[in-house]
């Protein structure tokens, strides 16, 4: 059973996503943020403060290294995973790459009110900033296997249609 990996932006549902349709599907939940904080034993926004995003992106990948080895496995990853080189070549290889996507102004509305969360929106002018990275990886969320856009879709509704798909066999998650 391959692994059904979620990449995409910062406040598009990732995680909700990701959950519920491991709970739907009978597979098991990996976060990488998750797994970072609790290896680090602090925050994100910590790791970030004390080490700076570089030291960040290399636990991630690690982190990355370590959980495509399972399989079965619905894996949502940070919003930035992607711009790596050696993260995005893993993921690819080793599961169903479905990239949620968003409008800027849905992912400000998403993740404004989660102060302290997100270190890279903590500046004076965050819908700029989404606007700036969204322009910068876009060329790697392209390189998913599936892009959805869920700025109109509840979390139940971007479950049902991966779901849907997945036992269609429209893209495939069951073979390799
Ligand atoms: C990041 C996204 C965050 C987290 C970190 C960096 C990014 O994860 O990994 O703050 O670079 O886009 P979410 O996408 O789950 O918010």
């Amino acid at each position: 059973m391959k692994n059904i990996i979620l990449i995409g932006f910062m406040g598009t549902g990732k995680t909700a996503v990701g959950r519920r349709l491991a709970a739907r599907l009978g597979y098991r939940y990996l976060d990488t943020d998750t797994i970072i904080q609790e290896q680090a034993g602090c925050t994100i926004a910590e790791i970030f403060k004390r080490h700076g995003e570089s030291h960040f992106r290399e636990l991630e990948r690690s982190v990355i290294r370590e959980v495509v080895q399972s399989q079965g496995c619905v894996i949502s990853t940070g919003g930035g995973a992607v711009v790596d080189p050696e993260s995005l070549t893993l993921l690819k290889k080793n599961g169903l790459v479905i990239c949620l996507a968003s409008s800027p102004e849905k992912i400000l509305e998403r993740t404004v009110s989660k102060k302290g969360v997100r270190p890279l929106l903590e500046g004076q002018d965050p819908l700029k900033e989404i606007k700036r990275l969204l322009n910068l990886r876009a060329p790697y969320y392209e390189k998913a296997d599936w892009t959805i856009d869920a700025s109109k879709k509840t979390v139940l509704q971007v479950v049902s249609l991966i779901e849907k798909k997945i036992k269609a066999g429209d893209v495939g998650a069951d073979s390799g």
